[in-house]
């Protein structure tokens, strides 16, 4: 079951300088960022009311968000929602014939596990369904 966006994702070539439009512009304040291997980048959470922005830099040239700012330049690259079931919500999904980055989970950011929906399947945008550890 969906529950709510979790978060809206931008890929930047720089977490520190795309953060400071945030930070310094809007007042917002970025929680953290940490690695996450599973998409080869590292991820900034910035919080805004009941839902936070994702700022997405790759670690490596071989990662998807890396192809996405060949592609397409830094930009939205990604909308989550959270849900209570990944695992549950991908099989269903697979099931329909819905076309899938992840079949199955892997890991996201914060502990969460987390499925990709392909763009082709969702009216272009990237949907990522994430599972919160405490869910
Ligand atoms: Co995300």
């Amino acid at each position: 079951m969906i529950k709510k966006v979790s978060h809206i994702a931008i890929a930047v070539p720089d977490i520190e300088e795309a953060a400071k439009f945030y930070e310094q512009q809007l007042g917002l304040k970025m929680s953290g960022v940490e690695s996450v291997p599973s998409n080869k980048v590292k991820a900034g959470f910035i919080p805004v009311g009941d839902t936070r922005i994702e700022l997405v830099q790759p670690e490596s040239p071989d990662s998807p968000v890396a192809r996405f700012i060949d592609k397409h330049g830094p930009g939205f690259q990604h909308l989550c929602f959270e849900v209570d079931d990944v695992g549950a919500e991908l099989a269903r999904l697979d099931a329909a014939g819905v076309r899938l980055v992840n079949k199955t989970p892997v890991d996201g950011a914060h502990g969460c596990r987390v499925g990709f929906i392909h763009p082709a399947a969702t009216g272009g945008v990237l949907v990522e369904l994430s599972q919160p550890p405490d869910a």
